[in-house]
């Protein structure tokens, strides 16, 4: 079994957690959780999104939790932006790293950004252009890679259309996202070699829902695939509370615990990840969604 030695891990918790909280969270909170997840050594930390406050209201202070966060060298903290207006409020706030935000659905493209993929792209064109013009870094999402809630099964190919489009468009790095987590091990496989036949796999990272409890499994066969960067969020946030069995991202807490345990480097610490996890659970009245959070707790108390 092939498994990179190293693997990056992409703190979504902030960003992906935090949008799906039912309860308003105070800046404070999301500023303390962002710079306790850089303290625990994770590279890059999705601090927010700018997008319209109509649509996502938690992230409407993305702003204000910018200008608080202490911002570590060598830790990069994207955040979202859908348009050219997304952009400008990521650059007034001096931001390095903005993501945007593609499907391979045309159904959940309409309802997450309410324009088609080619829209989409078009839209993402001239977001890509000033931000690279400013050295900005972009990264992209694909949404929907193996299910949509509203159509069902998503072919691969396009998949790997939506992701060679956004690379071509100037992202370093284009993120795979199983959105409703209804994605299985060798299908999670065969949607990636069908990406990678196209784009080179160092380009590709992975981003697994929790929601059908696949996203471990997943991740190990997109690292035998060879994808060598996986986003997850502190806790397993996100999901909603009050929905029984909605989920949100892989925990990070198990992720780390899954890859220490293979003798994959992640230059992360798991104890202070954990203890993170623990904190935002009580802060925010939630269960901890993190096993290994919820056994280190134990282990602890
Ligand atoms: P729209 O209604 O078509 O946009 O929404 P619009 O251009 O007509 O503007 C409507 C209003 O929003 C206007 O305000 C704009 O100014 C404002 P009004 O004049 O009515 O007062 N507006 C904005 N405000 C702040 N920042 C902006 C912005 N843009 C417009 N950037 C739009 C189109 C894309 C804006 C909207 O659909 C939107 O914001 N969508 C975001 C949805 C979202 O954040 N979804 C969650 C993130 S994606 C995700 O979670 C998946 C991922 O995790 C990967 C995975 O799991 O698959 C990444
Ligand atoms: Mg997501």
């Amino acid at each position: 079994m092939a498994l990179p030695e190293r693997v990056r891990i992409v703190e979504v918790g902030p960003r992906d957690g935090l949008q799906n909280e039912k309860a308003v969270v105070p800046a404070a909170t999301k500023v303390e959780l962002v710079d306790r997840l850089s303290a625990a050594g994770l590279p890059a930390v999705e601090a927010g999104a700018f997008v319209s406050p109509k649509w996502v209201p938690q992230m409407a202070d993305t702003a204000e939790v910018l200008a608080a966060i202490a911002r570590r060298p060598g830790v990069s903290y994207p955040v979202l932006v859908p348009n050219e207006k997304g952009l400008d409020a990521a650059i007034a706030s001096g931001v390095a790293e903005v993501a945007v935000f593609g499907a391979a659905s045309e159904s959940f493209s309409r309802k997450n950004i309410n324009c088609s993929i080619d829209e989409s792209i078009e839209r993402f064109r001239p977001v890509a252009a000033r931000a690279l013009e400013r050295g900005m870094k972009v990264r992209g999402y694909v949404s929907c890679v193996l299910g949509c809630p509203y159509e069902g099964d998503v072919p691969a190919a396009k998949v790997a259309e939506v992701a060679e489009r956004l690379l071509q468009l100037g992202c370093y790095e284009v993120s795979l996202g199983d959105t409703i987590g209804v994605g299985t091990p060798m299908r999670a496989r065969a949607m990636i070699e069908t990406v990678a036949a196209r784009v080179p796999i160092t380009r590709l990272a992975a981003h697994y829902h929790d929601t059908y409890g696949q996203a471990l499994a997943n991740i190990l066969a997109s690292l035998e695939a060879g994808i060598a960067v996986v986003d997850s969020s502190v806790a397993g946030l996100g999901g909603c509370p009050y929905a029984k069995g909605a989920t949100g991202n892989v925990a990070t807490e198990d992720v780390l615990y899954m890859l220490h345990g293979m003798g994959v480097e992640t230059g992360v610490d798991l104890d202070a990840v954990a203890a993170t996890g623990t904190w935002i659970s009580r802060s925010l009245g939630r269960e901890n969604l993190s096993k290994v959070g919820r056994a280190l707790e134990a282990r602890t108390a």
